[in-house]
């Protein structure tokens, strides 16, 4: 079995996450104004695990978080959207490495994206400096700064490891199995169907899920930076281990 262990955690910082709701300064529709700038980007990248349907889920996210978190939401919802934009760069360089803990560039990639969206949204200043950092180390194995766009992208783009369409998105990115992006809900419990077919035939590619799964767990159980995240994925945090018990059963 492959079981990814994690390097020593770092020691955990107290983040102070309230801002009085009169901080927000922006509004939803410069947030639907990045979502309509951002859309054809993401339309270029052709592993759909890192597409527009990962960043929509993780732009939702970070809106949630930050309104239980007290952070700006339209804020959050702009880095979410903006967070893997440098995926496209990674794929058209040739620097796509599926393994979990593989060295990526995209994050970096990213920041020089996002500047330009920003620009253009009118987004600059201290706000647009928050968004940036938050994009650019929103990959980073755990986040010790102060920054709460930071803090909330982080936990927002690890929801989207938890629940059926997570295990679709691993299979395909990780694993490298012939998976489509789902467009319906039937879809989905179609292709999960085949995905375990597959894994009960291929050993090696249902032993390396089941350490992708265990990785995954990591994100919540070690390094989760707000308490609010651990509530809001508890269904697909829940529907992740009824998985792996199945898959390491075969
Ligand atoms: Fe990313
Ligand atoms: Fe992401």
């Amino acid at each position: 079995m492959v079981k990814l262990q994690f390097v020593e955690l770092a020691s955990r910082v107290q983040f102070p996450l309230a801002t009085p709701k009169n901080m927000q300064k922006y509004t939803s529709a410069q947030a639907d104004e990045v979502e309509k700038l951002v859309k054809p980007i993401y339309a270029r990248i052709k592993n759909w695990a890192h597409g527009w349907l990962h960043v929509k889920n993780v732009a939702k996210a970070a809106e949630d978080l930050a309104k239980l978190e007290g952070v700006d939401p339209v804020l959050c919802k702009i880095a979410g959207y903006c967070h893997d934009l440098g995926r496209v760069d990674e794929e058209e360089r040739g620097l796509v490495n599926p393994e979990p803990l593989a060295l990526s560039h995209h994050a970096e990639f990213s920041v020089r994206s996002t500047r330009e969206i920003l620009q253009k949204v009118g987004i600059k200043g201290g706000d647009a400096d928050q968004i940036l950092e938050a994009v650019r180390v929103h990959n980073k194995r755990k986040y010790l700064g102060e920054n709460k766009i930071a803090i909330i992208l982080q936990d927002a783009d690890r929801t989207d490891g938890f629940g059926k369409l997570a295990m679709l998105r691993f299979a395909s990115f990780n694993c490298e199995m012939p998976v489509e992006e789902p467009q319906t809900d039937e879809d989905i419990d179609r292709e999960l169907g085949e995905i375990k077919e597959m894994f009960k035939r291929h050993k090696k590619l249902c032993d390396k899920m089941v350490g992708i799964l265990e990785y995954a767990f990591g994100w919540i159980d070690e390094l989760a930076n707000t308490e609010s995240v651990k509530d809001y994925i508890k269904e697909g945090y829940e529907f992740n281990k009824k998985f792996l018990e199945e898959i390491e059963s075969y």
